[in-house]
């Protein structure tokens, strides 16, 4: 169960930020829709199940506004995650001034970097955004083995929407080789559109 002070967070970053880095509407819209915040509660959980996330470090590739970070901040009892948010576009970095606490200003840091010129030192590594990629293995390929990746892509038809998947299972033969095992995978309808997830170590 979410907690509303993710909504007010944003909500009351909308009033400080400069309008030329704050979300569209359409974007506020998709961040806070059903099938997204489900999507990352699910992501949240399912790791959470999977490792004690008290005191790692993440990084959180293709990270938009950042909402996975801080519904994995809820999910880490002792809140004392280390979070790095990765995203190209610039608006993103400096909306995020506006959406930290001041004393979360290293517990969630964000940059503007393109997530293929990141260099990968976290024990766990996050893209939710592999449907915006159109080499997702080459991307695999910079995170070091033995880290734990968790990836999510889905089969809605978007424009930004490069590779969508129509199955769990083609998602896999887009990432298998690439694990040397699969601690979970799955499927999440949403209606509209399945979300898909995996959860491996890196080989
Ligand atoms: C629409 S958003 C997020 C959608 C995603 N399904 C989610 O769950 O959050 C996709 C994000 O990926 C970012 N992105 C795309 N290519 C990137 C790259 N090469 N490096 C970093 N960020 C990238 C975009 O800037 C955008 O913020």
């Amino acid at each position: 169960m979410m907690n509303t002070g993710l909504i007010t967070r944003y909500t009351t970053a909308l009033y400080s930020a400069p309008e030329a880095c704050r979300p569209r509407y359409d974007e506020f819209r998709d961040m806070f829709s059903d099938g997204q915040l489900k999507s990352k509660i699910w992501l949240a959980e399912e790791l959470s199940k999977l490792q004690d996330l008290s005191g790692k470090t993440v990084a959180i590739a293709g990270s938009w506004y950042a909402t996975l970070a801080f519904i994995l901040l809820e999910y880490s009892k002792n809140k004392n995650l280390n979070l790095v948010c990765i995203d190209i576009d610039k608006r993103c970095e400096e909306f995020a001034r506006h959406l930290r606490k001041e004393h979360e200003s290293e517990i969630v840091k964000c940059v503007t970097q393109d997530m293929f010129r990141h260099h990968y030192t976290e024990d766990i590594v996050i893209n939710t955004s592999c449907e915006h990629l159109f080499n997702l293995n080459d991307w695999l390929n910079l995170i070091p083995s033995g880290v734990t990746v968790v990836l999510q892509s889905n089969n809605l038809a978007h424009p930004t929407h490069v590779s969508c998947v129509k199955s769990l299972d083609e998602f896999k033969s887009q990432t298998l080789t690439n694990f040397s095992a699969v601690l979970f995978e799955g499927e999440l309808n949403l209606g509209v559109y399945t979300r898909y997830m995996i959860i491996g170590r890196k080989a």
